[in-house]
């Protein structure tokens, strides 16, 4: 069953009945501003970080699902009926909904009594402000007198506190009204230089600044008692619940539309201008007034969501694919990049299934969702890739994770995960790889934050290799630490007791506990950064790592291969995990994809082996499971994986994250077919037909969707942010696909069904934009490869030395 459709044209989604499965959400914004939208309008907004920064207040886990958004109410005046045109809060039945979730912003409405109202939401470049364009049409035969309500609640900045402190929050809240805007200015009379303000582009006839005056009391959303009666009552906020409601008389004749332009925003001071008049409590308008002024003309909104549609339509066009699967074309040219830029500028913070307070950025994420997003924006990516390196740790080990406003490790989760730093290595090829810029290997980055502790980024990534030679166990495979990719793999955890976290309780040594999983990602990470060191020179460093390389590949072999798969682990007595040994567990994905993804195995059969035992044991028909048999109890010396009932999450869940390392081994075997099968299963575009079983959104992709041994098998959960949207496109792209970056060119390499006759794309390379066609001849996927008509040696296509800004290549499969 499906609950909308896909206007590919549009490059949008439009859901055509608000009461989907869950909130379907999108982002706006994709800079500084933010925001989460579902589907009926539901949501908040933040500034930066959402936790500290939070601008409007939300009710995770509420019912009904999804409270608290960006609300409009529309009245009758004359019949006193009134409704909200986004279906939510007051579910009063509508005609024709619809919401289009587009790139970086939704439009929302309905029809009802007779009136139609669409609202469209997005983020301008370059701005921390959201505009709301509402637009009301009267269909009806006569004229319409019709109230319309915009309100928002607001956060009172640090989502966590604001969700726990009320005894000191009931009596902080300030606001002021102003020329029609009202301005949220808790706690600005102490510390903070920022505010929120909410305006209307209209003559309001009421406004509401308290809660409590505008719902009533013992009211919700759905029946606010100054909608009901048809009047805002002007309320000051002092203490309590700030929020910000405005109220707009509107007389339509038969026929007639008429827009309105709400603008929410953040803007900051600067400390010594935070008054006006000085030494006075008023906040110092002087700065955001121009700005507020220009967004609530309808023309300057318009201009700026034209401006958003052609960044978008520019971002999207670095690369273009046309093929015969419109699941592969949907997915590649609009829907996956276009998740890859959030879970980029998100991480793994706000989402639905994040509450935004409880996890900043990932080192280990942040460094995987650039494989996906690098050649979008690669000046963020270089960005990104400083302030991650800024938060390692001398050792070379990395905080787990930093808080995106303060740049800081993340201290309450400390660090010792012992697959991080190797992440850096792979982040940052992925960027030389796109730019060239080679530049960014001389970049002075401190440890740990320390001014005074800058070494050239290159020394950051020699330190993340080295940290795993220091940290080698009984059978010279790299130690665990607390967990490696797996975060829920914790063999020096042994936790026994409840509430207890698994990612930070540690009471073993951890001298016995080895990854198998981690050895393969040292074998790409080195591999990768003795290409690097090459590139620069270092021959006799590179070979060194190479000699490393090939050490590890040896302990693999020898004591990391089961018989018919790699092994997963050893655990702190030094017993096997992923065994056919083990009574379950017996085999896991992470280690057959990241080692064969990685070229472990490929001459010797192994690989092969490997990925016939994950078809014969894990795929289903849903994509690729975890790990089988899943554990049916808790065993102490394993730590969260077998916390999770069998089928979710990371006991035997199809963790789509993961999906993407075998499609890569495939290919890397040669082997179209089943890579691009594998692709399908998890492809959300392909499943919109299963919507009622798969819940989650169509469009994006979603961390698991439950294995076989879960009731609800096939259900996907944890939509958006995961570290699913960057491996897929770069499976695709860079793998199916086989348009590859490498350090000195474009690599063109595809390994696709064989029954596809071919497929073209458009790629634009460090300046150059290459039209690529791909003939196919014959089944296999040896390539011939002309560039502008003439035939070139191997695969790896150079830039243009003579200043061409447009590169035809022709690839001929056989
Ligand atoms: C989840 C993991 C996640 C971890 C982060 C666990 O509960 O299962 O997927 O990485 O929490 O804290
Ligand atoms: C989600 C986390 O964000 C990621 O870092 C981890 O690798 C996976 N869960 C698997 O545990």
């Amino acid at each position: 069953m499906k609950f909308g459709y896909f206007d590919d044209l549009n490059r949008e989604y439009v859901i055509t009945q608000p009461d989907t499965p869950l909130p379907w959400i999108n982002y706006l914004g994709c800079e500084a501003y933010f925001g989460i939208i579902s589907n009926t309008a539901g949501g908040y907004s933040f500034y930066r970080d959402a936790r500290l920064r939070r601008l409007t207040r939300y009710r995770y886990n509420n019912v009904p699902l999804d409270c608290g958004g960006r609300y409009i109410y529309l009245r009758d005046d004359e019949s006193k009926q009134f409704w909200s045109p986004s279906w939510q809060p007051t579910r009063t039945e509508v005609k024709d909904y619809s919401c289009r979730h587009g790139m970086g912003y939704s439009v929302i409405g309905s029809v009802s009594n007779g009136i139609a109202a669409h609202t469209r939401y997005f983020v301008p470049m370059g701005e921390n402000l959201e505009i709301w364009q509402l637009t009301v049409t009267n269909h009806r035969a006569a004229k319409a007198s019709i109230s319309a309500f915009a309100n928002i609640e607001f956060c009172l900045w640090d989502a966590q506190d604001d969700g726990t402190n009320f005894q000191r929050n009931f009596n902080t809240g300030e606001v002021e009204v102003e020329d029609g805007v009202i301005y949220h200015k808790t706690e600005y009379r102490e510390r903070r230089n920022h505010f929120a303000y909410f305006a209307c582009s209209r003559p309001t006839a009421g406004f509401d600044t308290q809660r409590e005056s505008f719902l009533g009391r013992n009211r919700g959303w759905d029946k606010p008692a100054a909608v009901e009666a048809g009047q805002l009552t002007n309320s000051i906020a002092h203490g309590w619940s700030p929020i910000g409601a405005h109220q707009v008389k509107l007389e339509l004749e038969p026929g007639e539309t008429q827009q309105i332009v709400f603008v929410l925003g953040y803007h900051e001071n600067s400390v010594d201008q935070k008054f006006d008049p000085a030494g006075s409590q008023i906040i110092n308008k002087s700065t955001v007034k121009p700005v507020i002024a220009k967004y609530l003309d309808a023309v300057e909104a318009d201009a700026a969501f034209e401006r958003l549609r052609l960044y978008w339509e520019s971002l999207l066009g670095i690369f273009q694919v046309n093929t015969p699967d419109i699941h592969t074309n949907r997915m590649v040219n609009i829907w996956n990049a276009y998740q890859c830029m959030a879970t980029f500028n998100m991480s793994r913070s706000a989402s639905f299934f994040e509450s935004g307070i409880g996890r900043g950025l990932g080192f280990r994420d942040s460094n995987q969702d650039l494989l996906g997003f690098v050649h979008m924006v690669p000046t963020r990516a270089r960005e990104r890739i400083l302030d991650l390196a800024s938060t390692q740790l001398p050792t070379g080990g990395a905080y787990h994770q930093y808080q995106p406003l303060t740049k800081r490790g993340n201290n309450d989760i400390g660090g010792g995960f012992n697959d991080d730093p190797h992440w850096l290595i792979v982040g940052v090829s992925a960027y030389l790889k796109e730019t060239g810029d080679w530049s960014i290997l001389d970049e002075p980055v401190p440890y740990d934050n320390e001014p005074g502790s800058e070494k050239p980024l290159y020394d950051h990534l020699q330190r993340s290799f080295a940290y795993t030679l220091s940290r080698l166990g009984p059978h010279g495979l790299p130690l665990i630490g607390r967990a490696d990719w797996n975060d829920c793999l914790n063999l020096n955890c042994f936790s026994d007791t409840p509430g207890q976290s698994f990612q930070t309780t540690t009471n073993k040594e951890g001298n016995v506990a080895e990854s198998v999983f981690i050895a393969g990602l040292f074998v790409l990470s080195g591999q990768e950064i003795a290409a690097i060191a090459k590139h620069r020179g270092l021959e006799s460093e590179a070979t060194g790592y190479l000699a490393e390389v090939a050490k590890m590949e040896e302990a693999v072999n020898q004591y990391g291969w089961d018989g018919e798969w790699f092994l997963r682990a050893y655990d702190d007595f030094g017993a096997k995990i992923g065994s056919k040994e083990c009574d379950e567990g017996k085999i896991f994905i992470e280690s057959n994809g990241f080692c064969t993804l990685a070229g472990i195995g490929l001459e010797d059969g192994k690989a092969a082996k490997a990925l016939a035992a994950v078809g014969t044991h894990l795929a289903t028909k849903h994509g690729i499971v975890l790990q089988q048999p899943a554990y049916s109890k808790y065993y102490l010396n394993l730590g969260e994986i077998s916390s999770y009932p069998p089928g979710y999450k990371e006991n035997a869940g199809i963790f789509c994250h993961v999906n993407p390392w075998v499609m890569i081994g495939e290919t890397r075997l040669g082997h179209g077919d089943q890579a691009h099968d594998y692709y399908s299963r998890i492809n959300p575009s392909a499943r919109e037909e299963i919507g009622d079983l798969h819940r989650c959104e169509p469009y994006v992709y979603a961390q698991m969707i439950a294995g076989k041994d879960a009731p609800t098998f096939g259900e996907a959960k944890n939509s958006w942010l995961t570290g699913t949207a960057a491996w897929n496109y770069y499976a695709i792209v860079q793998w199916i696909l086989g348009i590859r970056t490498a350090l000195d060119g474009l690599q063109i390499a595809p390994v696709i069904p064989k029954n596809w006759p071919g497929f073209t794309a458009t790629r634009t390379f460090r300046g150059v934009v290459y039209k690529i066609a791909i003939e196919r001849r014959g089944e296999g996927s040896h390539i011939a490869l002309t560039v502008d008509g003439a035939p070139i040696e191997g695969n790896v296509v150079l830039p243009p030395t003579d200043g061409r800004k447009l590169v035809t290549v022709k690839g001929i499969l056989s």
